[in-house]
């Protein structure tokens, strides 16, 4: 049974920790630097108290203790734990983004490439039924060759107020622009359909809501019962974090322990949270984001395949939307519906049902069963996503924020 240590025991790392043991792996050392997050998510999994720690410092100080690590830590320290992580001769599941620092990411491929390890990034839609049925098809050659992608991702109102205007991701300089925060699923899923590279991409985007020129006149700046919109604002905090109703965030975001950072909060703990320190407590006009709420990416890829991605955070749910052209045929859908259309050209229209799941369509589960087979067998399946060919997609990032950033100019990528 392969070994596995985890840094970082939020919503990603706590969840893969659980899928590890689940799957066949065992979940040995863990490292939060929020120590009851640390012994609260240590217990559930039986993690013993001296492999337990509460920084990386002390966690790497005691050199290889597992066969692999999850890097599921904040985005800015991926490249760090990941670093040292491949220095001490661990494999590495790695969340994205790995790094907005290009450098950073073609230094850890290298690493990974000298020491013989595997790096894989946490592009975990390709493991999902839907995805993968769609990867079937169009290697199936039934729609011919690629001609033309379009992608949208619909980030939902209420998720984009959590994550990007409240939360974690909504500040560039702490993170990553939301293009690479949110949406290099997306570029991989680009890459992954065509495999081919890409060489050029242009984009444009802005910031149109959530900002506070837009706050109804004397909304307060954090959300009590004083603020005169609080019956009625969709962004209302103590609603939006427990109460479901019509406005309030689905409950597998209703995420009480990182908007109190205590392991397992009651009630009386949120409320109170949220009315005097948590970011999550803000107006959602009164806050510090600054990340791109809307953003097109036209790409350029080998052999005159063209694709767009539209990044829009005015839906009401979480979707992408998919469709993709080829010589003799077309595919369409919706992730969410677990199914699309494909149309061969001469033959009758049918629909493709995929296999769906909890967590990214199945996609949580999907990378976790890959990456454990891949630590037992060496053999990997074709759609684990490596560092080395899977880093196109922050190549693409990077780009796409040099052009927006430029007027929209056409940026060629360079490896
Ligand atoms: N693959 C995906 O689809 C997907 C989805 C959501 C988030 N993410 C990424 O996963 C990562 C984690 O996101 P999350 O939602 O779990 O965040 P989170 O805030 O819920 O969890 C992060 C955890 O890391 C801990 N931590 C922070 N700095 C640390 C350090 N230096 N050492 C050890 N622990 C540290 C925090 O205390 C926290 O418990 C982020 O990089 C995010 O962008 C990926």
């Amino acid at each position: 049974m392969k070994t596995v240590a985890v840094i970082g025991l939020g919503n990603r790392g706590a969840m893969y920790a659980r899928r590890i043991n689940n799957q066949g792996g065992k979940v040995v050392a863990v490292c939060d630097i929020n120590e009851s997050v640390l012994n609260h998510v240590g217990d559930k999994l039986g993690v013993a108290p001296d492999m337990r720690f509460n920084s990386t410092e002390e966690l790497f100080a005691r050199g290889k203790l597992a066969d692999a690590i999850v890097v599921a830590s904040q985005d800015r320290d991926h490249y760090g734990h990941a670093k040292q992580a491949l220095l001490l001769g661990y494999h590495v599941l790695c969340e994205k983004p790995v790094s907005p620092i290009k450098e950073e990411c073609i230094e850890l491929v290298n690493i990974a490439k000298e020491k013989n390890l595997h790096m894989v990034v946490c592009h975990v839609l390709r493991y999902s039924g839907f995805y993968d049925a769609i990867k079937q098809v169009i290697d199936s050659g039934e729609i011919g060759e690629v001609t033309n992608i379009q992608q949208t991702e619909n980030v939902g109102y209420w998720h984009f107020a959590h994550s990007y205007v409240r939360g974690n991701w909504r500040r560039e300089d702490e993170t990553t622009p939301s293009i690479l925060a949110k949406c290099c699923h997306d570029l991989d899923l680009l890459y992954y359909y065509t495999g081919k590279k890409c060489k050029s991409v242009s984009s444009i985007g802005s910031r149109r809501i959530f900002m506070s020129k837009n706050a109804p006149e004397g909304a307060a700046m954090r959300c009590t019962k004083e603020c005169p919109y609080h019956k009625t604002c969709p962004y209302y905090a103590p609603r939006f974090y427990y109460e479901l109703t019509l406005h309030s965030i689905p409950i597998y975001l209703n995420r009480w322990s990182l908007v109190t950072r205590i392991g397992n909060p009651t009630r009386a703990q949120v409320k109170e949270a949220l009315a005097t320190t948590s970011p999550y407590g803000r107006c959602v006009y009164h806050c510090d984001n600054d990340v791109i709420e809307n953003q097109t990416v036209l790409c350029k890829f080998d052999g005159d395949v063209n694709a767009t991605l539209t990044m829009n955070c005015s839906s009401r749910g979480c979707f992408r939307r998919v469709h993709i052209t080829g010589t003799k045929g077309e595919l369409f859908g919706k992730d969410a519906d677990g199914k699309f259309r494909l149309n061969v050209w001469g033959k009758k229209s049918r629909m493709v049902r995929a296999k769906m799941g909890q967590g990214h369509l199945g996609g949580d589960s999907g990378i976790i069963h890959d990456f454990l087979e891949l630590l037992e067998t060496g053999k990997p399946n074709p759609r684990v996503s490596f560092m080395s060919e899977t880093v196109m997609s922050h190549l693409m990032a990077f780009a796409a924020e040099e052009s927006r950033k430029n007027g929209g100019v056409q940026v060629l990528i360079e490896e």
